[in-house]
């Protein structure tokens, strides 16, 4: 039904040259290769399959139980009987539960048939239980089957099917990060995630990899298993796509992206063509889908009228809404309408008011089509950055994620303001549990974990996403508590919003007294090196309790943190600096944070190790050499040009001393 209600615009469009007004693209070259950026009707569609916005929606339409999507042509992956079979390579982005969700879950398929029944019961995703009528295929489930006898437990797996829906292999989803660490990730959660399949038909070798959209594929697979896919890929015409089935009337399991290759690796997706907030306009669509059936009546003359004056309406309105919608698209995140987050906060009620930041104020919300709990901060970006430069920035954070940063859910604008929805931090902000009475304190395994997690997070922003993310606000109130105690830190890149240009003679520092370090003060550029200052002097305080600056204890002046944690050092053991509320501790393990923290907060720039430095310390990869409170005292002159390099040749040097 969509699909022909959007056919006017396609056919109008296309005549006059604009098609490329059009974000969705499909591109097929030969038969070997499918890539789908946002979907075209290249696709044969059955069941409750239908398109949304661009996106595929696999269980929103009226038919039966489930829905599949087929790409219209089969594919070939032997040449001649008795030749070689193809590997292939594909990847894809998709969403399940943008809404209420109600599904079962949804598959990948290669299938010698793409006439699949669409009445199969809801827990068998839209396929057959077994190939008892001949029919092969492989899939690649993403399961979230909600057993009702057991009802709190869902599913939440991926597996590879051979002809059968008993799984020849499956694990929780999820996937290795950087450190090969497993990360799960919740199938059903309404966030993008993507999904690698790559086989290898010499070795047979079958890996599935997963991730949250949109960071890059991570190393290890998810599963890795051999399967025979011989008898299914010698058939003949192979059909691929995807299933999905819900038991209940409709839910949401939509691919945004799709992109397949036989003999090679497929084409990466273009992250800003995927229409990620397809789910949210569904209403709007159907409105035009009764426009059009009024006028399929209607004479061809009168029909190509309409089509003009629609024409000439649409250019209007693209004009208009051109610059617009153009940063909306690329920035690739869902964007949320300020009367939702009105709803969310109560309109703003002070009642919801959980603080205010450098940025502006933030306030707890629960969004009204989901009831999750976010934090919404509104920010009024002062910056000179054109509009679309500035949503180019937001576009970058949301895709920025790790477990120890506070993910960016979307954004909201309105007039002059930005709104910014974030994951809510149940535990509030580290600062409480330092310095406020009515809050436990924290254990040090508590403080430890904490800090490396801080540590984690500004090393991903430094070295391991594409793009280096200075920080520029590295404090205890910056960082949150989630559910299980783990520091995540908050306002990343947001300080660039308020950077009020390069010239340092109007500038005034972004960041917090206390953690700024001197030659951004002196010189007000922030680099890499001012962010591991700040969380020099982060470590050192969750260590000790004390704010960074402190009176002094005889001259009634201010003290900084670090002088101070010196001066107890020099003056007896520098385990006498440990926050009096701390019974429990490893004096090693204290002695080592402690003086990281110092070095970290080094007033010579170059003297200050890299994070990737920092947690090879933490996590006993390297040896912190030894060294005397006196050392840390300078008095020369700093190099007035900061170099990343340095970071780079101090730290060689520093792994070299210490290396094991
Ligand atoms: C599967 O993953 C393993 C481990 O990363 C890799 O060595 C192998 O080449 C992969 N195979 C395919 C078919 O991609
Ligand atoms: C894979 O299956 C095909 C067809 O069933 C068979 O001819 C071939 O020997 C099998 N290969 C392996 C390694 O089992």
């Amino acid at each position: 039904m969509l699909r022909l209600s959007l056919r006017p615009y396609l056919i109008v469009l296309f005549f006059l040259g604009l098609a490329d007004h059009l974000h969705t693209s499909g591109v097929i070259a030969g038969t070997s290769e499918l890539v789908y950026n946002g979907f075209s009707a290249d696709m044969k569609l059955d069941g409750k399959a239908l398109w949304i916005n661009d996106a595929l929606s696999l269980t929103d339409g009226p038919g039966g139980t489930s829905g599949h999507a087929f790409c219209s042509y089969p594919l070939s992956f032997q040449n001649h009987p008795g030749g070689a079979i193809s590997s292939f390579s594909t990847t894809f982005v998709f969403v399940m539960g943008f809404k209420q969700y109600k599904g079962n879950g949804m598959a990948f398929v290669l299938s010698s048939t793409s006439d699949l029944p669409d009445d199969s019961p809801g827990e068998y995703l839209g396929l057959l239980y077994s190939n008892s009528d001949g029919h092969v295929f492989f899939a690649v489930e993403f399961d979230t089957f909600l057993n009702p006898e057991i009802d709190d437990i869902d599913d939440n797996h991926v597996g590879i099917d051979v002809n059968s829906l008993v799984s020849v292999e499956s694990k929780t989803a999820g996937f290795y990060d950087y450190i090969g660490e497993f990360q799960t990730i919740v199938l059903r959660s309404g966030k993008p995630v993507q999904a690698w399949v790559d086989y290898d038909s010499k070795s047979h070798q079958l890996n599935v990899t997963l991730a949250a959209c949109c960071i890059s594929k991570p190393q290890l697979p998810l599963l890795s298993t051999t399967v025979n896919l011989s008898s299914l890929l010698s058939l003949g015409p192979v059909y691929a796509g995807f299933s999905a089935s819900s038991s209940k009337v409709s839910s949401d399991h939509y691919v945004l992206g799709w992109s397949l290759k036989l003999d090679g690796v497929a084409q990466p997706l273009d992250y800003t063509l995927l229409p990620f907030g397809a789910g949210d306009e569904t209403r709007e669509e159907s409105k035009s889908d009764v426009t059009f059936y009024i006028v399929k009546g209607v004479p061809s003359i009168v029909l190509l009228v309409f089509l003009i004056v629609l024409f000439i309406l649409i250019c209007r309105h693209l004009r208009k809404a051109k610059e617009d919608d153009e940063w909306e698209i690329k920035c690739g995140m869902p964007s949320f309408t300020y009367k939702d987050l009105l709803t969310a906060t109560e309109g703003f009620s002070n009642k919801m008011l959980l603080g205010k930041g450098g940025f502006g104020r933030v306030y707890k919300g629960v969004l009204p089509s989901t009831t999750q709990h976010v934090a919404i901060k509104r920010v009024s970006p002062e910056s000179k950055q054109g509009k679309k430069e500035f949503m180019a920035e937001i576009a970058i954070l949301g895709h920025v994620r790790h477990r120890n940063l506070v993910q960016l859910l979307g954004y909201c604008r309105y007039k002059q303001e930005l709104l910014l929805v974030y994951d809510y931090m149940p535990n509030g902000s580290l600062d409480r549990y330092l310095y406020d009475n009515t809050t436990p304190t924290l254990d040090w395994a508590q403080r430890l974990r904490i800090i490396k997690g801080v540590a984690s997070g500004l090393f991903y922003l430094h070295e391991d996403w594409e793009q280096v993310i200075i920080h520029r606000d590295i404090k205890a109130s910056n960082v949150l508590l989630d559910d299980d105690m783990n520091g995540r830190l908050g306002d990343f890149g947001l300080a660039r919003l308020h950077d009020h240009g390069v010239d340092a003679h109007t500038t005034h520092v972004a960041g917090t007294w206390g953690y700024i370090a001197p030659e951004l003060a002196r010189l007000g550029k922030a680099t890499k090196a001012t962010d591991v200052f700040a969380f020099g002097v982060f470590t050192i305080e969750v260590v000790c309790g004390r704010k960074p600056i402190g009176p002094a204890n005889t001259s009634g002046g201010l003290l900084a943190l670090a002088d101070w944690v010196c001066g107890t050092w020099q003056g007896g053991s520098i385990i006498d600096a440990v926050d009096p509320e701390l019974k429990d501790y490893d004096t090693a393990e204290v002695e080592l944070v402690l003086k990281l923290g110092l070095l970290c907060s080094h007033s010579l720039s170059r003297s200050r190790p890299c994070m990737r430095l920092v947690m090879l310390y933490l996590e006993g990869g390297a040896r912190l050499a030894d060294f005397q409170p006196a050392s840390l005292v300078t008095d020369g002159h700093e190099d007035e040009e900061i170099d990343q390099a340095l970071c780079t040749s101090a730290a060689t040097t520093v792994t070299i001393l210490s290396g094991r």
